[in-house]
């Protein structure tokens, strides 16, 4: 079997897509269900259909294009990530993983490999927890993990519920159809920039995700009292941006205390309200995420978060409210997809590194459904969630490669 990935179409598919977004380039932001993901989700269905794939999707948005094998009723071999990128965000993330798949899919057509298991790429909704809170919606849908009832009340900030803004998008079947039924995969492997420096400090070309950190998110919702900013006096104030201030600094200090460089904690969203330079701020609402490679470690930091941020309440007469929005556990991946895509890289005589993932991905719940592993490529600096992320094309076409030798080894 003689693969030839094309590199100018997989460089001017990634240009493609990023041009398909609300924000200037370079800076690509593409929100679920947005008009600018309704427009990359039908471009990409279209280079579906053009490499000869059958594409369905479910209730939730979720997209699949299946190259049937020989065997049609054997489980899938599935590859994928997503197409959906946080405000501000670059044009590799989650990308690398969807056209590399497609990309893949078409060099083993090309070359004539036929698979005995269906091989499937799918594109999952919303990786990305910017607009209903958690990452990962479509994924923990198809994994049974996020219940459809719990799914049917998330809202976005405008207060649309995702039943009501999936289906003015166009999905409009039950989810309690969107969960896979057990034993439908044989093995799903995702391909995706590390996002973090290890692999271009080391100078090593790839990556093998052995283990998937835990992420948890939660809202903390500080009240205090407003009023005017120079009529209220210093001891007469509770403002809740000073008490949110000293919450942050208590978060950061939660993660570093935690004795392991695995532990991280980030305060990503602080909204204050009313929001105007002479009001004292009433109301602020925090969004915070944690994530460790150690279950137990990670939810001690999440104990000592909670407890923090309640005593600083306390003492300076403001209420909070802390609600949980996600608190999922690692996952390992699984030896038989590590070593189809370790052999694939011996096969080519390719240096790569086992490591861990601290970034979530649609993988972390597909673990619960399917034997799973991950391939990283470097990317520059180490930089994602930002317009400057870089892949080079060398990169993507190696990932691309082994990610199209381990597709044909697991189908055959
Ligand atoms: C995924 O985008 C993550 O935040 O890890
Ligand atoms: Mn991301
Ligand atoms: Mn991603």
């Amino acid at each position: 079997m003689i693969l030839t990935v094309n590199r100018d179409r997989i460089v001017s598919e990634i240009e493609a897509l990023a041009s398909i977004s609300e924000a200037e380039p370079p800076v690509v932001t593409r929100i679920v269900f947005s008009p600018s993901d309704l427009k990359a989700r039908a471009w990409m269905k279209a280079r579906c259909a053009e490499a000869g794939l059958t594409v369905r999707e479910d209730a939730v948005g979720n997209t699949f294009a299946r190259w049937t094998g020989s065997d049609p009723s054997a489980p899938v071999v599935g590859t994928g990530s997503h197409i959906d990128a946080i405000p501000n965000a670059g044009k590799f993330d989650g990308v690398v993983g969807v056209l590399g798949g497609l990309e893949a899919i078409r060099a083993l057509r090309q070359s004539g490999f036929r698979p005995r298991y269906s091989i499937e790429l799918l594109i999952f909704t919303s990786e990305e927890p910017t607009r209903f809170g958690i990452g990962c919606l479509g994924s923990r849908l198809l994994s049974g993990t996020l219940p459809p009832d719990a799914a049917r009340k998330l809202k976005d900030n405008d207060g649309a519920t995702l039943d009501d803004v999936r289906r003015a998008a166009g999905f409009k079947g039950e989810l309690e159809e969107v969960s896979l039924p057990a034993g439908y995969y044989h093995a799903f492997a995702e391909l995706h920039i590390e996002q973090g420096p290890l692999l271009e400090q080391q100078q090593i070309p790839l990556g093998i995700v052995t283990r998937i950190a835990a992420p948890a998110s939660l809202r903390i919702l500080v009240e205090g009292s407003g009023g005017h900013a120079g009529a209220v006096l210093m001891p007469d104030r509770r403002d809740a941006l000073c008490a949110a201030a000293e919450m942050i600094l208590a978060i950061e200090n939660a993660a570093h205390s935690s004795g392991a460089i695995d532990t991280v904690a980030t305060v990503g969203i602080c909204d204050v309200f009313p929001g105007a330079v002479n009001s004292i701020p009433s109301r602020v609402r925090l969004s915070v995420d944690v994530r460790d490679t150690d279950l137990q470690r990670r939810d001690l930091v999440m104990r000592t978060i909670e407890t923090t941020c309640r005593s600083i309440a306390n003492q300076r007469h403001i209420t909070i409210n802390l609600e949980l929005l996600n608190a999922d556990a690692p996952a390992d991946c699984a030896p038989a997809v590590i070593e189809a895509l370790s052999q694939s890289c011996r096969k080519h005589e390719l240096k790569f590194l086992p490591m861990v993932s601290r970034a979530y991905h649609d993988s972390l719940f597909m673990a619960r459904i399917a034997p799973v592993a991950m391939l990283f490529i470097p990317c520059r600096n180490g930089y994602s969630h930002r317009p400057d992320e870089y892949a080079s094309p060398e990169d993507v076409v190696r990932g691309t490669l082994v990610l199209a030798e381990t597709l044909a080894a697991l189908s055959e």
